[in-house]
């Protein structure tokens, strides 16, 4: 990877990749041994929301939020083994909530904790009404008429889920459609883990280190502090960016967020935003696990470990609380809001980007969907197939 200076001949490249998150990064890599490519990021760092960095005490902090990865893709855990050694990471959360805590997804523990005089029925309940399931969503056990285990699940909604969802989409916890939780889990066991997929890890050296192994590559150049829409417009009657020189030639994959790149045509699409509130503690250990969810507390939703994200031995510890909030124009765009009139909207922009020749639009911006690190590694793959099918 050549870090070059702002001023640009974009007369050299052949593809110009707007975002150097994970979509933007392995697709450069992917058509790199065939044609020059120009990453332009617009952050003055590589790897967008993965990007993480060792802070003034060596503690490898995550800027933009807790990530691990976890996938049952074969193909994409391959992948991203050419560019990283990677170590086995199995992520467990714990949830705050009426002063104890316990795990997430909730367990035969919970029951064990906030039940102990009936937990042995409420288990036996459990397993006669779900047999052989590992476990059941909570909107199941809210209809399930048994007068204990709807006890049960509505406890943890009153105590947890509705008040969680409240804060991370901004709404009263009276507003929350139960349907919305429709696959969280509430597992029918002691297992401690947050996810089930095969595959759960973290890369040996960090997330950045890992985007700095895709980019390093003689035909990709990097220009960091670069807004493309600074410099290039698009026209969309004509179908094309209008800007300092002539794109018409090249390829342009744009990573970014896809009404911003139509100028709002239809409107803005709607996103919840975070803020996160980082501190340095004195003290080896702040919390048991990595990530822990306080449904009760004035603001924040969780408080995540860097220490323990991979785990890490030091004197201090860095911790974050994570505050969702707003989307505003100082802030960035996280969580879409997928509502029946958001993914409206949205289909319109996809048909226009479908419709201009040279651009492929993609990543949890450009396609407006929640991915996942090996989600938008799949739908990168997939784009760099297409960019290199075509003929030009
Ligand atoms: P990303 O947003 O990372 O990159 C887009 C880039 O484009 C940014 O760098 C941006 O600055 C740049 N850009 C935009 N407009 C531009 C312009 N006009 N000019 C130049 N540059 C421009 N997944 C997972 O598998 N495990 C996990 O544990 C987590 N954890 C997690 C926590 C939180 C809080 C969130 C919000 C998300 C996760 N994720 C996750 C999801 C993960 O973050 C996500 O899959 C990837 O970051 C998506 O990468 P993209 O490249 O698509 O977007």
């Amino acid at each position: 990877m050549t870090l070059v200076s702002q001023d640009i001949d974009f007369n050299q490249y052949d593809v110009i990749v707007v975002g150097s998150g994970l979509t933007g990064s392995v697709i450069a890599r992917e058509l790199a041994d065939q044609k020059r490519i120009l990453l332009v990021e617009k952050r003055n760092h590589i790897g967008g929301n993965v990007f993480d960095f060792r802070n003034d005490d060596g503690i490898l902090v995550q800027k933009y939020g807790p990530h691990a990865f976890h996938t049952n893709s074969e193909e994409v855990y391959k992948y991203i083994c050419k560019y990283t050694n990677t170590f086995e990471y199995i992520t467990k959360l714990n949830v705050f909530m009426k002063g104890k805590f316990t795990p997430s997804p909730f367990n035969f523990k919970t029951i064990d904790q906030f039940f102990p005089d009936s937990a042995t029925f409420i288990k036996e309940e459990l397993l006669k009404e779900y047999p052989g399931q590992q476990s059941v969503t909570i909107v199941e056990l809210l209809k399930n008429k048994k007068k204990i285990i709807h006890e049960y699940a509505g406890f943890l909604y009153q105590s947890d889920y509705s008040l969680y969802t409240a804060k991370q989409w901004g709404i009263k916890p009276s507003e929350v459609d139960p349907s919305v939780l429709k696959r969280v889990p509430v597992l029918l066991n002691y297992d401690e883990q947050y996810f089930y997929d095969k595959y759960q890890f973290m890369p040996k050296d960090g997330f950045t280190s890992f985007v700095e192994n895709l980019l390093n590559h003689k035909n990709i150049d990097v220009v960091l502090n670069f807004d493309f829409l600074g410099s290039f417009i698009l026209d969309y009657e004509k179908l094309c960016f209008q800007g300092p020189c002539d794109l018409r030639d090249k390829i342009i994959v744009y990573t970014g967020p896809i009404d911003v790149l139509f100028q709002y045509k239809y409107g803005r699409l709607p996103y919840r935003s975070l803020k996160f509130d980082f501190k340095t503690l004195d003290c080896p250990s702040f919390q048991d696990v990595a990530t822990v969810a306080y449904p009760e507390a004035e603001g924040y939703t969780r408080i995540t470990e860097y220490t323990k994200m991979p785990y890490q031995k030091f004197d201090k510890t860095v911790i974050a609380y994570e505050y969702p909030e707003a989307l505003n124009t100082k802030n960035e765009p996280y969580y879409p809001i997928l509502t029946k009139e958001s993914k409206m909207t949205f289909s319109k922009y996809r048909l226009m980007a479908d419709k201009i020749s040279n651009t492929f639009v993609c990543g949890r911006l450009g396609d407006f969907s929640y991915y996942n690190m090996d989600q938008a590694i799949e739908r990168a793959l997939d784009v760099a197939r297409q960019v290199g099918r075509k003929q030009w």
